[in-house]
């Protein structure tokens, strides 16, 4: 029998599936202007430095590559690029691909530092149909991005991500069961107003609605016959590491 997945995983109750959303974030539209577009991409870009998360996330990254001198890394839905770029100022030798699937990020990360840096690539790629032979990375990270997808595409960017890479990254928030929501809603909402606007608190609020999962990912991962293993890492963070 083919099991439904979603987003809140097969073990979550009647509540968690009631705040599960397929609803789009402006950043998911085609109707939404570029302008619109990276304002929310940089919003998420200042929240991140402003709560010092890059570090934690170039900690995660690293770890898995640590033995490895000159370590090639692919950052799949890399928006801004400012992991990437934090990636090439803490490991001196790697060798880092920038890429997402907006042409107009890419445009953006390739007009700054990323472009001229003598270790680093841009690229246009889809998370989904990496359009690099296998084993070229590594390890491949994909960065608060995943929750982008529905259920049925969660399984191709497992598969793809490990088929280019060793090892794949996923960091994206922590799914909250359903009675951490208005706690948390009463944090984030006032305080993503505050500093990035309507646009940018839409799109955080759907995405807590869209998170995966470590349960969720693990029945993906299973289905597609592929080792996963996940973290919580405090405060918000999901770590999952997937190879063949
Ligand atoms: C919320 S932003 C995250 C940006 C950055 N990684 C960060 O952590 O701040 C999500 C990014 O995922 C990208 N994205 C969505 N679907 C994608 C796909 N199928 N392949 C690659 N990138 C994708 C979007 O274009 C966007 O830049």
């Amino acid at each position: 029998m083919t099991q439904t997945i979603t987003r809140s995983g097969p073990n979550s109750t009647w509540l968690d599936r009631l705040w599960e959303t397929e609803r789009p974030e402006y950043l998911d539209r085609d109707d939404v202007s570029p302008e619109v577009h990276q304002k929310i991409i940089h919003g998420l870009d200042r929240l991140m430095r402003v709560s010092g998360l890059y570090e934690s996330f170039v900690r995660w990254t690293l770890r898995p590559v640590a033995g490895i001198a000159r370590p090639r890394i692919l950052e799949l839905g890399a928006g801004h690029g400012a992991l990437s770029r934090a990636l090439l100022d803490k490991a001196p030798n790697a060798l880092v691909t920038a890429s997402d699937v907006y042409q107009a990020s890419v445009d953006d990360m390739l007009a700054g530092p990323l472009g001229t840096h003598p270790r680093a690539e841009v690229k246009l790629i889809d998370a989904t149909a990496i359009d690099e032979p296998d084993g070229t990375y590594d390890l491949a990270v994909f960065c608060q991005s995943l929750h982008h997808l529905p259920p049925s595409m969660i399984g191709d960017v497992l598969r793809e991500g490990t088929r280019v890479a060793r090892k794949l990254v996923i960091i994206d928030g922590y799914r909250m069961p359903w009675w951490a929501v208005p706690a948390m809603l009463a944090f984030f909402v006032p305080t993503a107003l505050a500093m990035n606007g309507f646009h940018f608190t839409h799109d955080g609020v759907v995405s807590l609605r869209k998170m995966y999962s470590a349960d969720s990912l693990q029945q993906i991962a299973a289905g597609a016959g592929l080792r996963l293993h996940t973290r919580f890492e405090p405060p918000f963070h999901l770590v999952a590491t997937a190879t063949r």
